[in-house]
């Protein structure tokens, strides 16, 4: 392979064939460093993306997998705010346990990346720069919803409201993820702060706008037909239909100007004078840190990275983005303008969306826990993580929502993996060891029916290349699995462990091609099954690198020892299923009716609050007011006077004496003139009832309460 090839490169000659073979650049989403990766990550993005590149490679094409930590924006700003931690300690945090999950997964980046590099910065801020000087953006003062109390202004996650399209509530400033629109913060009919959950105020803020109104034009050509500049770019019948249907709604509903710039403090500064308080929208930035990645990868490895991004050194170079479907608008959409307006890159060859992965008959939920954690599932089975991306491949979510549950991960294994796989390759591998001595025997002439599975094992590569480059993965994958089924039927029709007795030399064709077969499967499943291709190369003594050599039957030579034969997939008990299930419904929060937990306060302002139990010595109906009841409490350090709203919840008379939950040292309030000093603390439930807390113990007045 012809990959340290420096300079101008016209093409890429493959080292297997002598043709010359396009080159690839394959991104996976950077996924946000806000929370672990579930599973519905992994089969709609990663896992696919990394079979992908496996095939590419293994046909000799020069690969750069680039992926990485996605590490600005609202997403990440508030989670820090929930869990009480600092935005730079929450994408360190999650950053590592991704990172070492698609590490222990065996997905095979080239580069996985982090946006808060200092790399990244530079370059995503140079690349800024370089489209506001071509003056490609237009700087416009505009009213922008503010929170007064944070003192905030609020784009998309930070203001919810109602989607002006549906009509549904909890729409986002900048999306609404039950239609999909794409919205402004001023779309949003009754807009709410999430910080703190009130009206913003509009005020005046400028901002950096790429006028997405003006692409229009060559944007649908692109997409419709492929072509660019005149140029046929990319077959655009390879694209989904999902992915250019979803494009061509946005166009044809008329594309606005979106702003690239945010007032936010955590984000690349924008790099101009006076904009001070200002960072790239993280829409803008993320993507580039597809470039910054290749840089760094580049700089590791002694590559030049303008061979897999530049117009002028990457001839036939294909640019694929992997992403999920909510992605689409901006790797289809905006990130290509944004790379056509910078003038120097290639655009993408295709942009592989997927659709949804729900979990047990409902959606992955991060804020309902309802998920299956990939870091999780690691630790829990760390040998078995073939037996789960075979699975997530087998359904993964290509063209339309796809669903996990434990119940088919458990058939799938045991059904297809062990009774097929790992029954054909054991008895194969059994058979030979006791017939010869683990050596390959040779094979005799070939019979009608042995002709008729070599010619089906010739054609499966031919099925699986095709299917491949189509991006449809998982039909491969079943394919592969055509290897292991065809053996399977071979050696149950045949009965070699009966045919021995009477036509030996029978068998050892038979035998042959069993292990022949087994062959095929350690190069197929290097694809797909990674980890069982290992296996299969210990057990065969002997793997094959290139996909040219799949469908041969010709792989092992007679008289070659194969090694130690050992189980290649255990078989899943229902024990482990119930385990799931169970941990699944144990671990996921109800769907509430009760507001969801505040954020994270720091100990410290735990303790300054002073909550003592205090003894009702009195209580009387404040005048003129429903509500209000006047209480004398002892609270063992003096008697003091609260007003609290509980009088249309318990008479005076029936609470005299009650030692209850008392705030103490919550500023003084006057309530109807009378100054309260502090709250007597209840418990309110979904129908607006209050309770007192009392001590279990009969403590009495004055104990503090931590
Ligand atoms: N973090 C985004 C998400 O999880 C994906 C970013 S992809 C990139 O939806 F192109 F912006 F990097
Ligand atoms: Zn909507």
């Amino acid at each position: 392979m012809n990959s340290k090839g420096t300079g101008n490169r016209p093409f890429f000659i493959c080292y297997l064939c002598g043709m010359s073979k396009a080159t690839y650049t394959v991104t996976a989403a950077l996924p946000y460093a806000n929370g672990p990766l579930h599973l519905g990550h992994v089969a709609g993005v990663y896992l696919p993306a990394d079979i992908f590149v496996r095939f590419l490679r293994m046909n000799g094409h020069d690969v750069a997998f680039i992926c990485g930590a996605d590490e600005h924006g609202a997403a990440i700003t508030l989670r820090a705010k929930k869990e009480g931690l600092s935005p730079k300690d929450i994408v360190d945090k999650y950053d590592g346990i991704i990172r070492q999950a698609f590490s222990d997964f065996n997905i095979s980046f080239d580069i996985f990346h982090r946006t808060s590099s200092e790399l990244h910065h530079q370059t995503s801020a140079d690349f800024f720069k370089r489209l506001h000087d071509q003056g490609q953006f237009t700087e416009e003062v505009s009213e922008q919803y503010f929170d007064e109390e944070f003192e905030q202004f609020l784009a998309d996650r930070y203001i919810t409201g109602t989607c002006p399209k549906c009509q549904s509530a909890g729409a986002y400033g900048d999306q609404c993820e039950k239609c999909g629109s794409d919205l402004s913060p001023t779309d949003l009919i009754n807009p709410i702060s999430t910080l703190s959950g009130k009206t913003p105020v509009l005020r005046t803020t400028s901002h950096w706008y790429l006028p997405m109104n003006q692409h229009e034009t060559w944007l649908k050509e692109w997409i419709q037909e492929g072509i660019l500049d005149g140029e046929q770019q990319h077959n655009p019948k390879e694209w989904r239909n999902q992915v250019i249907g979803q494009c061509m709604s946005w166009i044809n509903g008329g594309l606005r100007p979106r702003a690239m710039t945010r007032d936010l403090d955590w984000g690349v500064k924008v790099p101009l004078p006076g904009a001070d308080g200002k960072v790239l929208y993280v829409w803008l930035d993320a993507p580039i840190g597809y470039i910054s990645a290749t840089k760094q990868w580049a700089l590791d490895n002694g590559k030049d990275w303008e061979q897999y991004w530049l117009k002028s050194k990457a001839k036939d170079r294909k640019l694929v983005h992997f992403i999920g479907k909510d992605n689409i608008v901006f790797h289809a959409i905006i990130f290509p303008i944004l790379l056509k307006n910078h003038g120097d890159f290639i655009l993408p060859d295709n942009v592989p969306a997927y659709e949804f992965l729900n979990l047990e008959g409902d959606k992955f939920s991060t804020s309902r826990n309802w998920a299956v954690w990939l870091h999780e599932y690691i630790a829990a089975y760390p040998d078995k993580i073939d037996e789960l991306k075979y699975v997530l491949s087998a359904i993964a979510p290509e063209t339309k929502d796809a669903e996990f549950t434990w119940k088919e991960f458990q058939t799938r294994v045991n059904s297809e993996l062990a009774d097929i796989m790992g029954n054909f390759v054991n008895r194969t591998l059994v058979l030979t060891n006791k017939y010869y001595e683990g050596k390959v025997p040779a094979a005799g002439a070939y019979t009608p029916e042995d002709a008729l599975i070599i010619a089906q094992i010739e054609e499966i590569p031919n099925r699986i290349s095709k299917l491949a480059y189509a991006y449809k993965l998982r039909e491969a994958q079943a394919e592969m699995m055509q290897f292991a089924r065809i053996g399977n039927k071979y050696l149950a029709d045949n009965e070699p462990w009966k045919l021995v007795k009477t036509d030996p030399a029978r068998v050892e064709t038979i035998m042959h091609l069993a292990l022949q077969i087994t062959a095929n499967l350690q190069i197929g499943c290097q694809l797909f099954l990674p980890a069982t291709a290992e296996k299969l190369s210990k057990m065969l003594n002997a793997s094959w690198a290139h996909f040219s050599d799949l469908g041969r039957t010709d792989l092992l030579e007679a008289g070659h020892q194969i090694g130690e034969v050992q189980i290649l997939f255990a078989k899943i008990e229902d024990a482990l299923v119930e385990t799931e299930v169970a941990k699944l419904k144990a671990t996921a929060a109800p769907t509430s009716k009760f507001p969801p937990m505040k954020d994270a306060i720091a100990f410290d302002d735990f303790t300054k609050m002073d909550l003592r139990m205090g003894t009702i010595l009195s209580a009387q109906k404040v005048e003129k007011a429903d509500k209000l009841l006047q209480l004398t409490v002892d609270t063992g350090i003096d008697h003091r006077t609260i007003v609290s709203g509980i009088a249309e919840h318990y008479a005076p008379e029936d609470i005299i004496g009650k030692t209850v939950l008392v705030l103490l040292n919550l500023e003084p309030r006057k309530i109807r003139g009378i100054e309260s000093q502090g709250m007597i603390l209840m418990a309110e439930n979904e129908e607006g009832k209050l309770s007192f807390l009392a001590s279990e113990k009969e403590f009495g007045a004055g104990p503090s309460v931590r």
